[in-house]
C-alpha cells in the first residue's frame, strides 16, 4: 500500500469521516451515526461518508473503526486509490487523526494469497491533513505494517510457518535491521537442559527452536525489556488430541510469537531509544512417534520438575523454559509474554479483550493504558496464592494443569504456572487466545481471521519507555 500526505484531495474517491454535528447538516439522508456509511456521487467524484456519532462521545476507537469501514467500502467499489478526509472539531484532534490513519491502514488488509482470483484491492491511500507531519505518517505506517505482517504470519499455513521458519525469519529480520540473533536448535535445547521446550517439540518432524532477537537502541542505558511470544506453530493437543471443532484454527497458536516478531521489526525500523530482547519459543505440538506423554515428568531449565497432566497445556511449558533462559542470559528489567494460552480467556472476555496477569502493579497499569490507547484492550485478573497452590504436584514440583475442578479459572492457573518461572522480575502475561483470531466477520479495523493483536500494544508500551 502506498501512503502519502496531501493538503488537498487529488484522487477521485474521497472517504470523509465526520461527526453528527457536521454530517447531518451537510449531506442529505445521512445523520453520521456510528457505523453509518453513505455513498454519494457528484460529477466524477465518489464520496464515501462514514459516521462517528456525537462529537462529544467521539473517541479514537470510533474513528479507527469508521476509517476502516470507509476503506473497505472503497475496495468493495473496486477503487484503486482514495483520499481520506477527516472533519473533527473540538476533541483531542491529534489522537483522532492518528486513529483515522491507523483505521485506514489496518482496514485495508486482506489475506488473498490463496485466492486464484483475488477481489480488487486498494493500492494507494492519500491522507488529507494539514497538521500531520511526514514523519508521523511514516511512524504510523511502520507500526501498522508490522501488525499486518503478524496477521500474514498467523493466517499462513502451519506447514509453512514451522519452528524452522521462525528461526530463518528472525535471522532475516536481524540481518536487515542490525539486530543480534541467537537460535538454539533441538540439540542445544537438550544439551542446555531446556527439557520442557524439547518435550513439547519432540513429536514433530520439524524440531523446536528458541530464538532471541536483541535490539540495543539505548546502549548507554541499562534497562532491558524482554518480549516473549508463544510460538506453537500448530497445536494438535498432542496425545491429549484436540477434537474436531477445536483443532481447525490451531495454526494461530503462534500469534504471540508473530506479535513479538512484528513488534521487534517495527521497534528496529523506528530506531526507538530503548533496549529490547524479543524471544520466540517455537515448537509444533504434534501427535507422533516421539510425542511426549501425559504422566511424563520433565525437569525445566529453571530446575523445577513438571508433571505433564495434559499435553495440550503446552504453551506454558515452552514459555516457562523461554522465560527462565531469557532471565539467565539477558537479566531483563521486565518481561512481557504474549500467548494464545487458554480457551478460558474466551469464556471470560470473548474476542474483544485480552487477559492481563502480572506480579507488578506499575507494569500492569502501564500496559492497561497502552491497551486503551491502541484499542488492543486488556483486563487484569488476580493471581492469588490459592491458584498458585493448585499447580503443585504430588509427584513432581509442579503440574502443568491445575488441581481445581475441570474448567475452573484455567486462564489464571495457566498464568500462575508461568509465574513460577519469573522469579522477582516484573512480569506481565497477556492471554491473547480470544483476541488473536477473529472467527466472526470483520469489525472495523479487526479483520476476519488473524488480527495482529499485540503488535501495536507492544510498540506503544516500548515507545512509552523512551520518555
Ligand atoms: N492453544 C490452546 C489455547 C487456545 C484455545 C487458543 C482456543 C486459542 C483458542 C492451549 O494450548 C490449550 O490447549 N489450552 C488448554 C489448557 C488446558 C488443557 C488446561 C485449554 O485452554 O483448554
Ligand atoms: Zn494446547
Ligand atoms: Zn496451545
Amino acid at each position: 500500500m502506498q501512503v502519502t500526505l496531501s493538503r488537498k484531495p487529488t484522487f477521485q474517491t474521497h472517504i470523509v469521516i465526520l461527526t453528527k454535528e457536521v454530517g447531518t447538516k451537510a449531506i442529505a439522508d445521512f445523520t453520521a451515526e456510528i457505523n453509518e456509511i453513505a455513498v454519494r456521487y457528484e460529477n466524477k467524484l465518489t464520496r464515501i461518508y462514514c459516521g462517528l456519532g456525537d462529537t462529544s462521545h467521539c473517541t479514537p476507537a470510533i474513528v479507527r473503526a469508521a476509517a476502516a469501514r470507509g476503506i473497505q467500502k472503497a475496495a468493495e467499489l473496486k477503487r484503486k486509490n482514495c483520499s481520506l478526509l477527516t472533519t473533527f472539531s473540538g476533541q483531542p484532534q491529534r489522537d483522532n487523526t492518528r486513529a483515522a490513519v491507523e483505521g485506514a491502514l489496518l482496514g485495508s488488509y486482506r489475506f488473498s494469497k490463496y485466492k486464484s482470483q483475488p477481489s480488487s484491492a486498494l493500492e494507494a491511500i492519500e491522507f488529507v491533513d494539514r497538521k500531520m507531519s511526514k514523519d508521523e505518517l511514516h511512524t504510523i505506517d511502520t507500526i501498522c505494517s508490522a501488525a499486518l505482517y503478524a496477521r500474514d504470519c498467523v493466517n499462513e499455513n502451519a506447514s509453512v510457518i514451522t519452528p524452522l521458519w521462525f528461526a530463518q525469519e528472525a535471522s532475516r529480520i536481524a540481518k536487515k535491521s542490525g539486530m543480534r540473533v541467537t537460535v538454539l536448535d533441538e540439540k542445544q535445547l537438550a544439551g542446555k537442559g531446556l527439557h520442557l521446550i524439547e518435550a513439547v517439540g519432540q513429536g514433530s518432524a520439524t524440531p523446536p527452536r528458541l530464538i532471541f532477537l536483541e535490539y540495543r537502541g539505548a546502549p548507554a542505558s541499562k534497562p532491558l525489556t524482554a518480549l516473549v511470544g508463544k510460538g506453537i506453530t500448530f497445536d494438535s493437543g498432542g496425545q491429549n488430541l484436540k477434537p474436531t471443532g477445536h483443532i481447525e484454527t490451531m495454526r494461530m497458536d503462534m500469534a504471540g510469537a508473530a506479535a513479538v516478531l512484528g513488534a521487534m521489526k517495527a521497534i528496529a525500523q523506528l530506531k526507538l531509544k530503548v533496549n529490547v530482547v524479543g524471544c520466540v519459543a517455537a515448537a509444533h505440538n504434534a501427535i507422533g512417534r516421539n510425542a511426549y506423554f501425559p504422566g511424563d515428568i520433565y525437569r525445566s531449565y529453571e530446575g523445577k520438575t513438571v508433571e505433564i497432566c495434559s499435553t495440550d497445556a503446552e504453551g506454558r511449558l515452552v514459555l516457562a523454559d523461554a522465560i527462565a533462559y531469557c532471565r539467565k542470559q539477558f537479566k531483563p528489567s521486565r518481561i512481557i509474554d504474549l500467548a494464545t494460552l487458554t480457551g478460558g480467556v474466551l469464556t471470560a472476555l470473548g474476542d474483544l479483550v485480552a487477559g492481563l496477569f502480572s506480579n507488578d502493579d506499575a507494569l500492569a497499569g502501564a500496559l492497561f493504558t497502552c491497551g486503551e490507547n491502541t484499542g488492543e484492550r486488556l483486563w487484569r485478573f488476580p493471581l492469588y496464592q490459592e491458584f498458585r497452590d493448585s499447580m503443585k504436584s504430588d509427584l513432581a514440583d509442579l503440574r502443568n494443569t491445575s488441581k481445581l475442578k475441570k474448567g475452573y479459572a484455567s486462564s489464571i492457573t495457566g498464568a500462575a504456572f508461568i509465574q513460577e518461572f519469573v522469579g522477582v522480575t516484573p512480569w506481565a502475561h497477556l492471554d491473547i487466545a480470544g483476541t488473536a483470531f477473529n472467527e466472526g466477520g470483520a469489525r472495523g479495523e479487526i479483520p476476519q481471521f488473524a488480527t495482529g493483536f499485540g503488535v501495536r500494544l507492544l510498540i506503544d508500551y516500548v515507545t512509552s519507555l523512551e520518555k
